[in-house]
């Protein structure tokens, strides 16, 4: 008989679901620091509705998006639901998963219980009018980050997902590292691939913020297979090298230069001039890295405020600088001057959709794209490794924790005590 409750890690009969389950939780009351934020508490287990899928969560990867729900800023992800006319008033994150199908709702056609499957983060309404008028579901008025901004993420027992979401696990992969690239690996692949007129394409240098971060190690590999130039930007000379062992040219370390921010008011020469010699700075570096004077054809900025006005200036002519995210802040500037007289696009870019997540789990499955986890951990771990984030202290690559699935013995990490 299936029992109200499971221990982590003690599995129920295949396909029977107990009445509550363990989940990582995050209330209004706790918003803050991710460390405090994150509480392991027992919660009712959701049912998987019509098209849904119930999926036992083996492993959940870490991402910043959680960073934002634990400081309930720039939004209450709690509270916004709650105005959407959902009850719960406690967020369970987590954006990717790797698992096995416990349940599914009816209609559910093409997964069935027992499937060992990936989930990633896209969701929608696959009966919206914009998305059955042909547009792409990434830019429905429907499109949700799962675990961000729909509820029952993969930081629990359980998770429910849409069916679409799931995609086959990778076939030998385990299930740590089949968690760890599902939002940042498919991210950058849209960023880099999904912007017709400006794909990278063999040859074209690519300037990639953060080249060791979850998206930056994504990038520098994907850059490579389609053979353009990936130059990272980094913090420290670990970093450095991790990127360069990825396939970076080389690697321009952020903290030689202090230009960086918003760009200053128009009439403050000083001020102009401090930030045209930084600016310039970066792209001598890149120039020295390159061997040649040539600017990148693309920016895959993530960044944000601090460094937008740099990828403007330094994209090349009728390049691309794409944007997926504000990590120093969203009041990006733009000197508009370059904009246009270069003709040079900046593109908004989120997650990705159903087929370029199945691609790049693709290239994983087939060994040329690493998913590049560097610490797995438990599951009562989840709020010190989004702390970690949080302070840009983690290690290089993605990170995942163990929720269902046993230790195997794959990396494990130093964290600071709460
Ligand atoms: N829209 C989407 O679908 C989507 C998907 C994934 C991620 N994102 C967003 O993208 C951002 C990065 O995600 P991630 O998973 O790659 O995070 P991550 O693993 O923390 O990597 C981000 C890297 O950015 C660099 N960085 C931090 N602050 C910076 C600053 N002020 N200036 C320049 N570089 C800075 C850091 O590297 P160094 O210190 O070494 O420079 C850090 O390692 C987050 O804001 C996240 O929310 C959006």
């Amino acid at each position: 008989m299936t029992k109200p409750l499971y221990e982590v890690g003690e599995t129920p009969p295949l396909g029977e679901v107990p009445r509550q389950m363990y989940a990582s939780v995050i209330r209004q009351n706790r918003f803050g620091q991710p460390k405090q934020a994150f509480r392991t508490e027992v919660v009712d287990t959701p049912a998987a509705g019509r098209g849904q899928v119930l999926v036992y969560v083996m492993a959940a990867g870490i991402n910043y998006n959680n960073v934002w729900a634990s400081l309930g800023k720039p939004v209450d992800v709690i509270g916004m639901r709650q105005r959407q006319g959902q009850p719960e008033d406690f967020h369970i994150g987590g954006s990717e998963a790797s698992g096995v199908v416990w349940a599914v709702g009816e209609g559910v056609r093409n997964v069935k219980v027992g499937d060992h499957v990936v989930v990633t983060s896209g969701q929608w309404d696959e009966t919206a009018e914009d998305i059955r008028m042909g547009r792409d579901p990434m830019m429905s008025e429907s499109s949700l980050a799962w675990g961000y901004e729909s509820n029952y993420g993969s930081f629990a027992q359980f998770c429910r997902v849409d069916e679409y979401q799931c995609h086959p696990k990778p076939a030998g992969l385990s299930w740590e590292k089949s968690a760890a690239f599902l939002l940042t690996g498919p991210t950058a692949y849209r960023q880099l691939f999904g912007w017709q007129g400006n794909s990278v394409r063999p040859g074209d240098p690519v300037l990639i913020w953060g080249g060791a971060g979850g998206l930056g190690s994504m990038a520098i590999q994907l850059v490579r297979i389609a053979g353009g130039i990936p130059i990272a930007v980094v913090s420290d000379e670990d970093r450095a090298e991790y990127c360069c062992r990825l396939g970076a040219e080389g690697t321009v370390n952020r903290r030689d230069f202090d230009h960086w921010g918003r760009l200053p008011d128009v009439g403050d020469a000083e001020a102009s001039a401090r930030f045209l010699r930084g600016a310039r700075g970066v792209g001598k570096k890149i120039w020295e890295i390159l061997g040649e004077r040539r600017s990148p054809r693309i920016v895959l900025e993530h960044s944000g405020q601090d460094t937008l006005p740099t990828s403007i200036y330094l994209c090349d002519n009728a390049g691309m600088v794409v944007i997926c995210g504000g990590t120093s802040g969203y009041n990006g500037d733009v000197d508009l001057r370059h904009l246009w007289m270069r003709s040079k696009r900046l593109q908004g870019s989120h997650y990705a959709n159903a087929r370029q997540c199945r691609e790049v789990i693709e290239l994983v499955g087939a060994g040329l794209l690493d998913p590049c986890l560097s610490a797995c951990e438990g599951f009562e771990d989840v709020g010190r490794m989004h702390q970690m984030m949080h302070d840009n202290v983690h290690p290089s690559g993605n990170m995942a924790v163990l929720v269902n699935a046993p230790r195997q013995g794959e990396t494990t990490l130093e964290l600071p005590t709460a």
